[in-house]
């Protein structure tokens, strides 16, 4: 993932003189270009900024959903409705799974790569 976003930098800029500036213009112009990148990082922006929608949002919904979601969500937190402006239960849930309360042991558990990346990313929203 780090590494493939420096290489995927590289190819946008031999398509045209336009790609440094507007980073995005790459994608529809020179898709040759783009595409000799490493698929980790589609828009070179992505690996700095975390985007919970895309980047978070599916672990939970897979890993929480069978517990923090429907009528009557563990301790009220419902996974399916949070969103970035939810920064303030963020710094929870992120030490909820980093320290392995969550989820539960008997439940469906994610793979130490997800469980970073989530971790991760959640602190890194949180602030
Ligand atoms: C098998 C059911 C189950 C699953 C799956 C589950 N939880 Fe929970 N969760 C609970 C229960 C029950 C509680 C409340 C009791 C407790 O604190 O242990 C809870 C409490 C919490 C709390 C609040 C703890 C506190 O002290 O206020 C957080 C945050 C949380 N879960 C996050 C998550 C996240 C994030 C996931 C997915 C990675 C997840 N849970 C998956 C059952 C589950």
């Amino acid at each position: 993932m780090i590494a493939g976003c420096t290489t995927s930098d590289g190819g946008a800029t031999t398509g045209s003189g336009d790609a440094k500036e507007t980073g995005g213009d790459a994608t529809t112009g020179t898709v040759g270009a783009a595409t000799t990148g490493t698929s980790g990082a589609p828009e070179g922006t992505g690996m700095a900024a975390v985007d919970f929608e895309k980047d978070l949002k599916p672990a939970l919904t897979t890993y929480c959903t069978p517990c923090h979601a429907g009528t009557e969500p563990k301790k009220g937190i419902d996974v399916t409705k949070l969103t970035a402006a939810d920064k303030d239960k963020f710094g929870k849930i992120a030490s909820e799974i980093e320290g392995g309360k969550m989820p539960p042991k008997d439940a469906k558990q994610p793979s130490e790569d997800e469980k970073k990346k989530v971790v991760d990313g959640l602190k890194a929203l949180a602030g």
